[in-house]
């Protein structure tokens, strides 16, 4: 495919353009083609079946549109449907898992939250993970439902966030974590006020950044990668839902207008 390709991703709705600022930052000249499958977020509410055949046909399409790697931006979709998207193609198809491993080595005192969504929270893939990198930390996790919702209509401050924030984030005061992991896509937009409410101490972290890294090293390993040069690459936005809507909250989240296409599938 050489490196003519684009990088291509999804998630439920917005959350995974949390993700999309961390590939862009460190891949500046890819294009990135995102798809937001707004029309049927939140994943968390819908059966694995139905997770499946939506994340099937959006790897499709960004494959069909000349992707080179396919990034699922979304802990749901990941957990539900990587392994079967992973069967159908050659294409690289890269996942995200909550960023418990590194947050239990960084923890200066083994006390971590894991904040996330009530399907993840529930979830075997955390569980999982959790028990595998555990080891003498404290690890407290705490579904947030509807948070991700106020992310994805754009609230990311404010009375609405604010107090929903301020009861769902009581047991992690009392468990006095040092690191908080942030487990979908959406939170990293709350940064701030997760800040705010947390205090400063507490170290937030999520999994853009080790994303972005090893969509790097897959396209080195492909010699699929462009080198960074006078070109910036081009970023558009897919979506199933609303395109004026979409765009209006991508541009709020990113703090720039995005190209954004209706494409329903
Ligand atoms: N951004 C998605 C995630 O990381 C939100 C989940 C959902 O749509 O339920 O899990």
């Amino acid at each position: 495919m050489g490196a003519d390709g684009m990088i291509g991703m999804f998630d439920s709705g917005l959350g995974g353009l949390s993700v999309l600022r961390d590939v862009r930052a460190a891949l500046p000249a890819e294009d990135i083609l995102y798809y937001a499958d707004s029309a049927y977020c939140p994943y968390g509410e819908r059966d694995d079946a139905e997770i499946i055949a939506r994340s099937a046909l959006i790897t499709r399409a960004l494959l069909e549109r000349g992707a080179k790697v396919v990034i699922v931006a979304c802990n749901t979709a990941t957990s539900v449907a990587l392994m079967t998207l992973r069967a159908t193609t050659d294409v690289p198809i890269i996942g995200l898992v909550p960023a418990v491993k590194p947050a239990v080595a960084n923890s200066p005192g083994g006390r971590v939250g894991v904040l996330a969504t009530p399907r993840t929270v529930e979830g075997r893939m955390l569980a999982d993970l959790i028990a595998a990198h555990r080891g003498d930390a404290r690890v407290v996790t705490v579904p947030a439902p509807g948070l991700a919702d106020l992310v994805e209509s754009g609230h990311v401050s404010g009375p609405l966030v604010d107090g929903l924030l301020h009861p769902l984030l009581a047991p992690l005061h009392a468990a006095q974590i040092d690191t908080l992991v942030l487990g979908c896509t959406h939170y990293p937009f709350l940064r701030r006020a997760l800040t705010a409410h947390l205090g400063p101490e507490v170290h937030i972290t999520d999994s853009g950044e080790a994303i972005a890294r090893r969509a790097s090293s897959v396209l080195a390993e492909m010699g699929a990668g462009r080198q960074p040069g006078t070109d910036i690459g081009s970023t558009h936005l897919l979506t199933s839902g609303d395109q004026d809507h979409v765009g209006t909250v991508a541009a709020r989240l990113l703090g720039r207008s995005l190209p954004v296409e209706r494409l329903t599938l």
